[in-house]
């Protein structure tokens, strides 16, 4: 807590709540310094080096006096033609890489800025629930509503929170219900597919609709495309561009940060509807003066490698997936295998429910020394599951797995005993 002060900061802060994974995070780093080997699954972050020959290329432009001086804030030109000609490639887009593509310092911040370009107080944004928290935040940040659409329902057909399984038609029906009768129309809905937290994919004609309906309400769309290429199983994820007519509503972001394994890089771009790009462009403008140029000419070497070089990323992920699985099965935590993201949803195992995500997840975290994201910070909805991120080798997860088993061994029918290591107050008391 800052220290009491005199000074105020802006309001907009205090529409912003605690931030949920601090006592996580705080948890971990108390335990690391007392020495204890906690193995970290909590967070989306890459653990493996980026390719070399992307790292080649940044030694090379580094030296390179020509790179020292400000960049372009939209990305240069050379850039944006790669991103476009990838896109041609994997997606048959065509895309104007002056008009429909734009760089950020990470997809994160072009989200960010994308939020205060196209939304303002009196706006209201749809974010469909559980949500990566940027979703939300940086639209109430830019002083527009939000309004949460439940991604999952008990009422739902084949759909199942606890499987992750999109029932995509009634999901459809609530977007399409929130656009026709919230009032005014909702301004934005941000889509996130392959989804983060819960891992759930959709198909294009999942994307086919909501721009029929995005059409329909003069509703934008943003559409995260962090996970696209950290598939599994075949599964391929589509792209919304690929929709005839998405560029008249949506715009698409994407990241080299799960794909190359480049997170500090801090590479995103933005492509797709030229209103929203161009919103964009102009803030950033008065923000920023483009990413280092190094680093950008390394990302065109990323974007020319060969596609083997991302699916070989991905099955990294896939079989670090195969160890958590069936492990968590082993040990009697049923959880359904993800097609495609870097993380495992997995509900709360059933004697430990009422306990709630945010007990459970310290309760991992000080019994078992494995770290995990509780459910509730990623919305209400997110409540009764935790999110396991697969950031570790397959012997950690096989250990963590272990571990776990133990615990839940030791811990079943006292679970509502279970006391906190700190007077920590959750959301669940
Ligand atoms: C869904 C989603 N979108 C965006 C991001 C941010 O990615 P970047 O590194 O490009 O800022 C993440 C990072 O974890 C993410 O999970």
């Amino acid at each position: 807590m800052p220290r009491k002060s005199q000074l105020r900061w802006a309001y907009r802060m205090d529409r912003l709540p605690p931030y949920l994974f601090g006592i996580i995070n705080e948890t971990r780093h108390r335990m690391r310094q007392a020495g204890r080997d906690v193995i970290d699954l909590a967070m989306g972050n890459p653990d493996r080096p980026t390719p070399e020959h992307i790292v080649q290329k940044m030694i090379e432009a580094v030296a390179d006096g020509k790179n020292h001086r400000y960049s372009v804030s939209k990305g240069i030109f050379n850039l944006r033609r790669h991103v476009a000609l990838y896109y041609k490639d994997r997606y048959g887009v065509t895309l104007d890489p002056d008009r429909e593509v734009v760089q950020c310092i990470g997809s994160k911040e072009g989200i960010s800025h994308m939020a205060l370009a196209m939304l303002g107080p009196g706006d209201t944004a749809l974010v469909p629930s559980p949500f990566f928290p940027i979703h939300v935040y940086t639209a109430i940040i830019s002083g527009a509503n939000v309004i949460n659409v439940p991604m999952f329902d008990p009422q739902d057909g084949n759909g199942d929170a606890a499987s992750a399984t999109l029932d995509v038609d009634r999901f459809l029906g609530r977007l399409a219900m929130a656009a026709k009768q919230i009032h005014p129309t909702p301004k934005m809905l941000y889509l996130n597919f392959p989804h983060n937290p819960t891992a759930a994919v959709v198909e294009l004609d999942f994307f086919k609709e909501v721009v029929k309906i995005a059409r329909r309400h003069h509703m934008a769309i943003i559409q995260d495309f962090a996970y696209k290429d950290i598939v599994f199983d075949g599964y391929r994820s589509p792209s919304i561009m690929e929709v005839p007519g998405a560029k008249d509503v949506a715009v698409e972001f994407w990241t080299l940060s799960k794909s190359y394994n480049m997170a500090g890089w801090r590479v995103g771009f933005c492509v797709g509807n030229e209103l929203m790009c161009s919103a964009l462009a102009k803030i950033k403008g008065y923000y920023d003066y483009g990413h280092f140029q190094a680093v950008q000419i390394a990302a065109i070497i990323a974007l020319k490698s060969p596609k083997e070089l991302v699916s070989g990323i991905a099955q990294v992920y896939e079989k670090r997936r195969d160890v958590l699985i069936q492990g968590l099965n082993r040990i009697g935590w049923p959880c359904t295998a993800p097609k495609a993201s870097m993380f495992a949803w997995a509900p709360l195992p059933k004697d430990f429910l009422k306990m709630g995500s945010m007990k459970f997840s310290l309760l991992l975290l000080e019994k078992a020394e494995v770290a995990v994201s509780p459910g509730i910070g990623f919305g209400e909805e997110g409540e009764g599951f935790v999110r396991i991120a697969l950031v570790e080798n397959e012997h950690r997860i096989r250990q963590a797995v272990r571990q776990i088993g133990h615990v839940l061994q030791e811990s079943r029918g006292h679970s509502s005993s279970f006391t906190l290591s700190r007077n920590v107050k959750t959301p669940n008391g």
